[in-house]
């Protein structure tokens, strides 16, 4: 391919979109959240009421859905049917159906191939579960990323308490987190799991500039 991509993957919460986002920034390209997408689409099933278990239903789901990105400072926005959803996927609501609607084969399908499309001219950071093994099989670069599940689950905890969020307790991010990551190594269609050939970063004892400059040294060996 002539455009580069650089796929991450890894655990729930454990700094991906931290680190894409400053290499993105760091490089100049253009970074992508695709979980947010995912997150999207069952913020969607979630306020309609979608059967995920009727696959006509979801399929005329998907066809009412219509995600954008619009790039500010490298935060990545994203709306639903025009609608500005960005904080509200990340609440406990979403997160908590996000991996059974994620592991939808229709849904899986529709959302690789926008992504696929996003990634076809342009030099994009992407992040998520799959991107390496099957969004982006040929990506240039790709780090799996992993770090201790109870420092994740304290990084979130803190993230969730800063927006405002008071209901939601550090064990219910730790099982959330837990829950999440075996439902997605589990799952039939393209389980999390590392791709022959990334780069593992477990960043449970690094700090995010650490974590940045040991991702730009392996990125600039392949680009
Ligand atoms: O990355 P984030 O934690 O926001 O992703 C939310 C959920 O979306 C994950 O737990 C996973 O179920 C799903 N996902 C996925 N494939 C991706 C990105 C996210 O299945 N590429």
């Amino acid at each position: 391919r002539k455009n580069l991509v650089i796929a991450i993957d890894g655990y729930s919460s454990c700094g991906k979109s931290t680190l894409a986002k400053a290499l993105a920034k760091k490089l100049g390209f253009i970074y992508i959240d695709s979980g947010s997408m995912y997150r999207a689409v069952t913020l969607f099933f979630i306020r309609n009421q979608v059967d995920i278990s009727n696959p006509e239903a979801v399929q005329d789901a998907l066809q009412h859905i219509e995600l954008n990105f619009h790039s500010r400072d490298y935060e990545s926005h994203i709306t639903l049917n025009g609608e500005e959803v960005s904080e509200e996927v990340r609440q406990m609501p979403v997160s908590e159906r996000v991996s059974e609607v994620s592991a939808n084969k229709l849904v899986r399908k529709e959302m690789v191939k926008q992504q696929q499309r996003m990634g076809k001219s342009k030099n994009i950071v992407m992040d998520g579960r799959d991107i390496g093994t099957t969004v982006f099989a040929d990506a240039q670069v790709k780090f799996f990323m992993t770090a201790d599940p109870k420092i994740r689950a304290e990084r979130r905890f803190k993230e969730l308490q800063s927006k405002g969020d008071t209901t939601t307790s550090l064990e219910d991010v730790f099982e959330n987190l837990a829950h999440r990551d075996y439902a997605d190594t589990t799952r039939a269609e393209s389980p999390l799991t590392r791709a022959e050939d990334a780069i593992i970063l477990d960043n449970t004892e690094l700090t995010q500039e650490e974590q940045l400059n040991f991702a730009l040294e392996q990125a600039h060996q392949h680009l």
